[in-house]
């Protein structure tokens, strides 16, 4: 596997319990480049983020990442941080009382001290033009302000690859826009799963279809 290489999956195999397979041997290769991930509903494509997550365990097949083979959750673990993930359900991802509690979450995880992870709180709060949400209480929010803090847990971590599940679900036009500004600016390489194939056009250097278990170049 090459320097490059961020993300490598060979002969994936993944069925949910009593359901036929939706993963079929699929193989996949990132390098250092931001590509969409298209499909039908039920296709799969969440699934596949989450076997990249250490979320679930395919059945069969090897996941590596960043160079190293990852089959157990130790193995995935210390990746996680430097992996921005959104849920395609920001609800699955916020779960702190407040915004800020959740923006900072991470970083004070990951050894920040208050003040730092203040800081990154502001910063990411400004840069989703959310400036006044730190002491709104998540649960309260619409759904495309809980998407914006979704992306802004992931952000706040300063991650080196973005895994973004229907990342534009639920915003309005001036969102996407920002959206757009965030992930340009960003200059991350990744994974974009959307049916909104006006973004992903915009976004990503290419995209993959995810059909009958396995993925095709479009
Ligand atoms: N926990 C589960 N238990 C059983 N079946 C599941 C579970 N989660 C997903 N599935 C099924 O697996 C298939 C793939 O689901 P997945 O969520 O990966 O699809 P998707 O491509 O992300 O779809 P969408 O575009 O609607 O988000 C679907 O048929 C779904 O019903
Ligand atoms: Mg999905």
């Amino acid at each position: 596997m090459s320097s490059e290489t961020l993300i490598k999956l060979s002969g994936i195999v993944y069925g949910y319990p009593g359901r036929p397979v939706v993963l079929d041997s699929l193989d996949f290769i990132l390098g250092q480049e931001l590509v969409g991930l298209i499909g039908p509903n039920g296709c799969g494509k969440t699934t596949l983020l989450e076997i990249i997550m250490g979320l679930i365990k395919p059945q069969a097949g090897t996941v590596e990442i960043m160079g190293r083979v990852c089959s157990e959750e130790k193995h995935f673990r210390p990746l996680r941080p430097q992996i921005g993930f959104v849920f395609q359900d920001a609800n699955d991802q916020l779960f702190c009382p407040t915004v800020a509690d959740d923006l900072a979450f991470g970083p004070l995880n990951m050894g920040a001290s208050r003040q730092e992870a203040d800081e990154v709180v502001r910063t990411v709060l400004t840069n989703l033009g959310l400036e006044d949400f730190g002491s709104r209480i998540t649960y309260d929010l619409s759904g495309g302000e809980k998407k914006l803090v979704a992306l802004g847990t992931a952000l706040a971590l300063n991650p080196k690859l973005l895994i973004l599940d229907e990342p534009t679900n639920f915003l309005d036009e001036k969102a996407v826009t920002r959206l757009e500004e965030i992930i340009r600016t960003l200059k991350l390489p990744g994974l974009v799963v959307s049916h909104d194939l006006n973004f992903l056009n915009k976004m990503v250097s290419h995209s993959f279809r995810l059909e009958n278990g396995r993925l095709t170049e479009v």
